[in-house]
């Protein structure tokens, strides 16, 4: 079957029965200000991750840090909180963690000149010789059946490879390039779309990965080569999926990136970033390694290089609630918090929160095994989480094959979430409410939790290797408690409330 964007928004629970491009324009919705209001004031709302004001978001698009700032873009709908009428938005920070909005980047140009009038589509950034340039995919009209590169249940449209530069230092203001870079799929070639363009230097070539597959077959990651941006000789497949072994038949948002001596290569499909760590030579990669970026609510991956040259992955969280809710919410979508990228001595992807998030903690409470068998019930007793916002690292050992489990609730007994691991038959899992993950590692070896909850978003990485992002809708009526039952021992627990990164939910734009 052909995986459908429809499909994919169904399979990650964004939407039930959407009509994509329906406009639903803030006015119709409510009052400025009392939309304002709702929102600022939206307990489900995250307090320190990057979200629109207001509205729509999905991918991330060509983060990049220039002159002393990140800039993040990203897939956004200014006309309502569902898909549809895409267009990059942009904020920008000085350190990944406090953000400020900015004008919104790139719109679509309307028909006949405009190569992108049905949508600006996900791309990345670049530096050409120090000019700040954006390559993304344009959606427009096809002038005939033979154009047609995204088909679905509802769409058939036309995806061309486009430019865009600033000379602006704050990269508020873009120009687009004239010409599309690339105008149509190589000859001859049966591909089931053609999409989201991450482009990298390479001697003195450009080099560039488009997400594509083979009508058919398997996914697939199409190769081209450039000298100067504008003109695009198709290579080779840079990596292509096995038939009926790999998952998804098209392959969206490609990434790939030199990481620790191995080259790693991201592919977003059928609700979920994988990854895979291999070798890249001659021009075509070979995994060694695979799995899953994050097995929970995290797609469309996409990196960038911090201001110390290390690899720092972002993700697109969407939503798990039906679509007539978030659309009634006024928002919808997240953008995950920046994870630190590494290769570990198994050769997998290993992933940890940035350690600059850590400026956002505050109000710790902790308990180490060495603090004596009282202490631990003592800070449990403690700890008050208020406002969904708290950031719980805990470190355990499995003592039998009984799951160990780390709740929270609230003060009246309420369940909000629990968060378990289990060892079988040598294999460990996690799961996180409803949903669970491989957990590498065995025997003896502690288990590291970290867990980042803002409102409904709740990201989990386990011993930094195994990713899991839930959404919990539940608004307690009281503080939260942390609690652990089963078979283990907590060797070490701390909890901090985090700071807020805006008064109003990141909606001062919208409020001001
Ligand atoms: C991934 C994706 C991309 C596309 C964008 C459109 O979520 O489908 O392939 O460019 O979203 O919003």
């Amino acid at each position: 079957m052909t995986f459908t964007r429809r499909r994919f928004l169904q399979l990650s629970g964004a939407a039930t029965a959407i009509p994509l491009l329906r406009n639903v324009s803030l006015a119709e919705r409510k009052e400025p200000s009392a939309l304002c209001q709702k929102l600022a004031a939206d307990p489900l709302r995250p307090q320190y991750h990057l979200l629109p004001a207001s509205n729509w978001m999905n991918d991330p698009n060509g983060p990049i840090y220039f002159r002393g700032r990140y800039h993040m873009f990203y897939q956004y709908n200014p006309k309502g909180a569902v898909w549809g009428n895409m267009n990059w938005a942009h904020s920008s920070s000085s350190d990944m963690v406090y953000w400020r909005h900015e004008p919104i980047a790139i719109s679509p140009s309307p028909s006949p000149k405009g190569f992108d009038s049905l949508g600006v589509f996900s791309g990345s950034a670049i530096l050409d010789r120090g000019l700040p340039t954006m390559i993304y995919t344009g959606v427009m009209p096809p002038a005939s059946d033979a154009e047609i590169t995204l088909r679905d249940d509802q769409h058939q449209w036309r995806e061309v490879q486009c430019l865009a530069v600033s000379h602006d230092p704050d990269l508020r203001t873009w120009e687009k390039v004239a010409e599309p870079a690339i105008a149509a799929p190589p000859e001859g070639m049966e591909i089931t779309g053609f999409r989201d363009p991450s482009a990298w230097r390479e001697g003195n070539s450009w080099l560039l990965a488009l997400g594509s597959g083979i009508r058919g077959k398997a996914g697939a990651i199409l190769l081209y080569e450039s000298s100067d941006l504008r003109h695009w000789t198709y290579l080779h497949p840079l990596f292509e999926g096995v038939p009926k072994k790999d998952v998804g038949d098209m392959w969206e948002c490609p990434d790939f990136f030199p990481l620790d001596g191995k080259h790693v290569l991201l592919v977003s499909t059928e609700g979920k970033v994988h990854w895979r760590v291999g070798t890249y030579k001659d021009r075509r990669f070979s995994p060694e390694k695979e799995g899953v970026a994050d097995w929970g609510a995290f797609y469309a991956a996409k990196s960038m290089v911090n201001e110390d040259d290390e690899r720092i992955l972002w993700g697109w969280i969407p939503e798990k609630r039906p679509e007539a809710e978030h659309n009634a919410a006024g928002w919808a979508g997240v953008m995950s918090l920046p994870r630190l990228l590494s290769i570990n001595s198994d050769g997998e992807l290993q992933m940890e929160v940035v350690p600059a998030l850590r400026k956002l903690r505050h109000g710790h409470t902790g308990f180490k095994s060495q603090d004596g068998p009282d202490a631990l019930r003592k800070a449990l007793d403690s700890i008050r989480i208020e406002d969904l916002s708290a950031e719980i690292s805990a470190e355990f050992h499995l003592k039998t094959d009984q799951p160990f489990t780390l709740h929270l609730r609230s003060e009246d007994g309420e369940r909000f979430a629990a968060i378990s691991c289990v060892e079988n038959s040598g294999k460990r899992l996690l799961k996180v409410n409803d949903v669970a993950a491989p957990l590498h590692g065995s025997g003896a070896l502690p288990i590291r939790l970290e867990v980042f909850l803002d409102g409904s978003v709740l990201e989990v990485i386990a011993s930094g290797t195994t990713a899991l992002t839930a959404r919990v809708y539940t608004v307690p009526k009281w503080p939260l408690q942390v609690s652990f039952d089963g078979d283990g021992q907590v060797d070490s627990l701390d909890v901090w409330r985090m700071h807020s990164i805006s008064k109003d939910r990141l909606t001062g734009s919208l409020c001001g």
